[in-house]
């Protein structure tokens, strides 16, 4: 049956599709067809259920010869504005020197800080839109991007506009995430509880009053913000309106996890030294543990994140790149799917899931996006395969035909 509510014209119509809905599992239909109406789906189904020939139905038909369509990516945690790179850093920690040691000697997150306040707007702009267009290219439609390199008001602000205007250029939607409590800038060594003050007092308030962000985000680790610091920017987040959202137990168990959950977190990120009671807590709360293979990967780490426990207790589990410069500098969401089933092993249908509706979860969204159905934006991916378990297993091609954002193609550059 054609899950469909009837049009006579539709903007748009793809036909001869096998459709990865991503709606109850892969959600597929076999010989299907998509007809978008105002930038929106408005017709799912079989291509013999369709209430008559295609050119009657719709302004642009387009015949898919059995391509593969999945909703578009939703890459739901990302750094990619900054300034410069970590190359030489990457370079000792393969000679063995460890990602906190780099931190504590002043280099890591503190180094790209220092690059990005050097940073005008345009630059920025310039050098993350290539990153955004890399991402595209892999099939992302949506895309949160967390500020975080500039750690006080100038810079934070300058990265969460940079974000907006990358909206304003491609034809991409971008969530806007404040993460002033990335690291304690080198000016409150001494004293991070001022940091955390003027977090509070001065930045969330105004982020919250000029909309630069919908959401928080605090990286709660020995090398960054405590446990009773990242709570009370939480519940500074909630007091103005903001959701939260974590970078948990990403180098250490500190129950950022639990923290976060009792805070209706959308997202504890992350999540490799994630505790059993951690896991429950996520269960209960309705969080999506947002896993970062990418990041796994590049800092080599050996422990693993419980996937067996959070499976069990179905606690959404969503993927992203992680994009950034320290600990994940990718590009492409293939590699990121790639790299879930292979490291993490999830089934390519928990990665596909994981970029596509539990993404959508992560960021609050997931009723207007994230899977394929009636009224929901069209915004989806053509692929080159002949089943979605492909998209998990190359190492590195990339079967991408077509990206659509709200029924139109985009230009792929
Ligand atoms: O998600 N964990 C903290 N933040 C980033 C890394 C930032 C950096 O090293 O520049 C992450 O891994
Ligand atoms: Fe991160």
């Amino acid at each position: 049956m054609a899950k469909n509510m009837q049009e006579k014209f539709w903007d748009s119509l793809w036909t001869n599709a096998q459709i990865c809905t991503a709606e109850n599992g892969y959600g597929l239909i076999h010989a299907g067809a998509i007809a978008v109406k105002n930038g929106k789906f408005s017709w799912i189904g079989k291509m013999k259920e369709l209430p008559g020939n295609p050119h009657d139905l719709a302004i642009n038909v387009h015949d898919l010869c059995d391509k593969t369509i999945t909703p578009g990516f939703i890459d739901c945690h990302t750094h990619l504005i900054y300034g410069g790179n970590r190359a030489k850093e990457f370079e000792l920690r393969l000679q063995g020197v460890t990602y906190e040691e780099i931190a504590k000697q002043g280099g890591g997150i503190q180094s790209t800080v220092t690059a990005t306040r050097n940073m005008s707007h345009e630059e920025l702009l310039q050098q993350s839109l290539l990153r955004v267009k890399a991402l595209m290219q892999t099939g992302v439609t949506t895309i949160e991007i967390k500020s975080g390199y500039g750690l006080d008001w100038e810079t934070e602000a300058k990265i969460l506009q940079v974000a907006a205007m990358l909206e304003n250029d491609l034809p991409i939607t971008v969530k806007k995430t404040f993460l002033g409590a990335h690291s304690v800038p080198k000016e409150f060594k001494q004293d991070s509880d001022k940091y955390v003050d003027l977090i509070c007092e001065a930045m969330i308030p105004r982020i919250a009053k000029e909309k630069l962000a919908n959401a928080v985000d605090v990286f709660c680790e020995k090398i960054a913000f405590s446990l009773p610091q990242t709570k009370r920017i939480f519940a500074t987040a909630i007091q103005y309106g903001l959701a939260v959202k974590c970078h948990a137990e990403q180098l250490s168990d500190s129950g950022a996890a639990k923290l976060a959950a009792s805070f209706h977190a959308l997202s504890v990120d992350h999540l490799e030294y994630l505790s059993v009671e951690g896991v429950h807590a996520l269960a209960e709360s309705g969080t999506v543990a947002v896993l970062l293979p990418a990041a796994f990967y590049f800092l080599r780490e050996k422990k693993l994140p419980p996937i067996d426990l959070l499976r069990q207790l179905h606690v959404p589990m969503a993927l992203a790149s992680d994009c950034n410069p320290g600990t994940s500098p990718t590009t492409s969401m293939l590699l990121v799917l790639n790299m879930a089933c292979t490291l993490f092993s999830l089934t390519p249908e928990e990665a596909l899931l994981g970029v596509t509706i539990h993404a959508a979860k992560a960021l609050g969204i997931q009723q207007t996006h994230g899977s394929i159905s009636i009224d929901k934006t069209a915004d989806f991916a053509i692929w080159d395969v002949t089943h979605p378990a492909e998209l998990a297993y190359y190492v590195g091609y990339n079967p991408l035909c077509s990206l659509i954002k709200e029924g139109k193609f985009v230009n792929l550059f």
